[in-house]
């Protein structure tokens, strides 16, 4: 038995599976890999296990269809549920994941009651507000991905038109991961400078948008999934802010309490992430209209939390 960090991993699919080889490279946690398909989660955990001795790693890989297995987990990453097609909306997964989401997070806090749980499952603010609703966890513990995610995209997009390394670029993303995400092109800088003084308002509205439609395009490339190299490398991270108690500041789908003046609606923001999870909410200053914006996209997802009606 090692003494090393515990994660486990809900859901072997793409993400899932991605996620747990992401982690498992990094070399200082031991990985449960669970799904209901028998044999899935058992097969990629025994594959990233087998890169060990070639890419140098000593993680503990465990495939599974048992949550006593994920018993004492440090942090528990939910990627279960349904994907998008294309043609569908984040939303259209909503009553499909609700129910599968629901029965993952009893069972999984039920087996590792200290744990911090990190959802990826679409449409993730919604799914956040139903984690925390089922585990009865404060805030600090259940968050989700998308800003990470949404940032990474417009970062990437940023560089690739002012041909800069994307080290150099820091995107602001908050809000809904969805249609109503609230991009801040006077927040999104390369080396310190907006990126407002540096390019076209055209081509600034022309990333934002793609930035937007980011996972739609994939899915309309892949046409039998979305997209998984990107949410999984956004995951490992917060995972690795958590784990290594960096105090990252990072923009995740966090409830608010007042914040931005917005209460009990979960939406991407900055947070500081460390051992115990979401250490603290940043309040950036924002225009008005910056925060319309947000409250506008709060909006968009109370609207998803109604359709649940948990009561
Ligand atoms: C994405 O944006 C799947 O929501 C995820 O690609």
């Amino acid at each position: 038995m090692s003494n090393r960090f515990k994660v486990s991993i809900i859901g072997a699919g793409n993400v899932g599976s991605s996620c747990a080889q992401r982690i498992a490279e990094r070399d200082y946690a031991d990985i449960t890999l669970l799904d209901i398909v028998e044999g899935l989660p058992q097969g990629k955990a025994l594959d990233i296990q087998e890169s060990g001795p070639v890419l140098g790693f000593d993680t503990c890989l465990k495939g599974t269809n048992s949550y006593a297995e994920t018993a004492g987990s440090d942090v528990v990453v939910i990627t279960s549920g349904v994907a998008r097609k294309p043609g569908m909306s984040r939303d259209d997964l909503l009553l499909t994941n609700k129910e599968i989401i629901a029965a993952v997070t009893r069972n999984t806090v039920s087996q590792s009651p200290d744990c911090v749980v990190i959802v990826a499952t679409n449409p993730v603010d919604a799914m956040v507000y139903l984690a925390l609703h089922e585990s009865g966890f404060n805030r600090d513990r259940v968050f989700g991905l998308s800003g990470v995610l949404d940032t990474a995209r417009l970062s990437s997009f940023i560089a690739e038109e002012l041909d800069v390394s994307v080290e150099d670029v820091a995107a602001c993303v908050l809000g809904e991961h969805g249609r109503s995400m609230v991009l801040v092109p006077r927040l999104t800088t390369v080396n310190g400078t907006p990126i407002t003084e540096i390019l076209p308002a055209e081509t600034v509205d022309r990333l934002v948008e793609r930035t937007v439609g980011g996972g739609a395009e994939i899915v309309g490339l892949l046409k039998t999934g979305s997209a998984f190299y990107a949410p999984s490398a956004a995951i490992a991270q917060m995972v690795e802010a958590v784990l290594l108690d960096k105090k990252r500041i990072l923009p995740c789908a966090v409830r608010l309490d007042g914040e931005y003046g917005i209460t009990d609606t979960v939406i991407s923001v900055p947070v500081k992430l460390g051992r115990s999870g979401v250490e603290q909410v940043i309040e950036l200053q924002l225009t008005e209209a910056e925060r319309t914006g947000l409250t506008d996209s709060a909006k968009a997802v109370q609207e998803l939390i109604k359709v649940m009606k948990l009561g």
